[in-house]
């Protein structure tokens, strides 16, 4: 059975995960970090070799002070006590979104962790912070521009090749899978360019309940798709 080799989740529901339970939205949260730990784990025993995790979409500054502050403060935490431990099981980290806006202290610890793991291999694991699909778009018209004002680009050259060379997540190959949690069936800004082609999996599960067994039941889903990539069936099978 295939085996997608890049799954890609929006992880949703950790304040509805609270309040069911009377808790505070930010007990959801340091939940959903604890269930990220898990799953990077069962990735990497279920030989994905990307996972990309939505962590704080572009969006996301638009909810309260307090909340921004305790899902930063958690990112900032979880890298901090995981970085050690992912290192040794041998896990990339890297970061997509816009760091502009975050402090210097944040940003210097985040290319510290990339730095650090920059040579491992057994899992890639891909945090978009602060990353929004049409931003990540953007940035890359914005280099294409560039290119060709300075000479490196011929503006009727301009490709699919060309754009997707300039996103976030270039050096990946395309998610195989999404996951979304949470029951809602949408997008959501994350990798619009990037998920054309990927398999959609929608779950009821609110993401600090989601395990290891969920993403397992979502990759035997996934074996189950045909995918044909805009060919024939028959085609797709075979590759012709
Ligand atoms: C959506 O739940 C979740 C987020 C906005 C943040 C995801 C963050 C984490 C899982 C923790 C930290 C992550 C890392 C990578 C260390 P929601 O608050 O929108 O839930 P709701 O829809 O029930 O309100």
């Amino acid at each position: 059975m295939s085996v997608p080799d890049h799954v890609a989740i929006i992880m949703d529901g950790n304040g509805r995960w609270a309040s069911r339970r009377g808790m505070p939205r930010a007990a959801g949260h340091r939940s959903g970090a604890q269930a990220v730990r898990a799953i990077v784990e069962s990735a990497r025993e279920q030989s994905v070799k990307t996972l990309t995790l939505f962590a704080f979409s572009s969006e996301n500054w638009q909810r309260p002070k307090t909340e921004v502050r305790v899902l930063l403060d958690l990112f900032r935490r979880t890298i901090r006590r995981e970085i050690d431990s992912m290192n040794e099981s041998g896990v990339r980290l890297s970061f997509i979104g816009e760091r502009a806006h975050f402090s210097e202290a944040l940003r210097h610890e985040m290319a510290q962790a990339e730095m650090r793991t920059r040579d491992n291999a057994a899992l890639n694991l891909v945090i978009a912070i602060d990353y929004g699909g049409r931003w990540d778009l953007v940035q890359a018209a914005r280099r294409l521009a560039c290119a060709c004002r300075d000479n490196q680009l011929d503006p009727d050259e301009i490709d699919e090749h060309s754009l997707g060379a300039r996103l976030a997540l270039a050096e990946f190959p395309a998610p195989d899978l999404f996951i979304r949690t949470g029951g809602e069936r949408r997008v959501s800004n994350f990798l619009l360019w990037d998920l054309a082609y990927s398999e959609l999996y929608f779950s009821d599960e609110l993401w600090p309940d989601f395990d290891g067994n969920s993403l397992a039941c979502a990759i035997d889903w996934f074996g189950q798709r045909q995918r044909r990539f805009g060919r024939l069936p028959q085609a797709a099978a075979t590759g012709l």
